[in-house]
């Protein structure tokens, strides 16, 4: 089985702060992209994974037969169809994931890519434990059914088929390609994502993650 994996990571990472967007910042001395890489490469069905980074930045990048630096796009929906039109060979899975979460567990992903091989399309969520109100203008204007709700992780994983579909026909707008799959009608699998999977967002996290590092990374 082929596996393409494809990581939008072109994006500028305002809410960090600081000089390096997000993904270049150091988890256990490497960028914190390097430790995802490296995960992937734990996986001997990833045939190729190519990072979409913003344009400047691919001078400083070192190109390898596994994995392929392209410049992203406007969007980070642009950007997985940049990387998506880059790789050229057959693939059977396509995952996408976020460059900020270097904690998926590799046994998740084989199940998701299980999955996906199954249904069409896959993805790890954990349940909502907090209520969730819709607001306008600081007020509660309603309570979603947190027993319907999941929050979603990476990698969300494709049939190769599938993931052409949704970014032939999907908008540009879309936050991810699950939700786009779904609206265009195929079935998108939901499977139990892992409470360490966190997506590095804001420079707490990255706190958080180097201090259980050893720990999470080994899971
Ligand atoms: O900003 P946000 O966290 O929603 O971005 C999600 C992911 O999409 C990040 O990994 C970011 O680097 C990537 N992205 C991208 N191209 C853009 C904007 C964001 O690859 N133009």
């Amino acid at each position: 089985m082929a596996v393409l994996v494809i990581i939008p990571a072109a994006g500028m990472g305002t809410r960090f702060g600081g000089d390096l967007p997000k993904q270049f910042q150091p988890l256990a001395g490497r960028p914190i992209l390097l430790n995802v890489i490296e995960r992937f490469f734990m996986i001997e069905d990833v045939s190729l994974i190519v990072v979409a980074v913003a344009e400047p930045l691919l001078a400083g990048v070192k190109q390898s037969e596994r994995v392929r630096f392209v410049a992203g796009g406007e969007t980070r929906h642009e950007s997985v169809m940049k990387a998506f039109h880059a790789a050229e060979g057959e693939y059977d899975l396509v995952a996408v994931h976020d460059a900020v979460r270097p904690f998926f567990r590799t046994s998740t992903f084989r199940l998701l890519l299980a999955a996906a091989q199954q249904h069409g399309a896959s993805l790890p969520a954990m349940p909502i434990t907090d209520t969730v109100h819709e607001v306008r203008d600081g007020f509660v204007t309603s309570t979603l059914n947190r027993s319907t709700l999941v929050a979603a992780q990476t990698p969300q994983c494709f049939r190769y088929d599938v993931l052409k579909d949704v970014l032939a026909r999907g908008e540009a707008s879309a936050t991810d390609e699950a939700s786009l799959a779904a609206k265009l009608g195929h079935q998108v699998q939901v499977l139990p994502g892992d409470p360490h999977n966190i997506k590095i967002t804001h420079p707490d996290d990255l706190a958080r993650a180097e201090e259980h590092f050893g720990q999470w990374s080994n899971e």
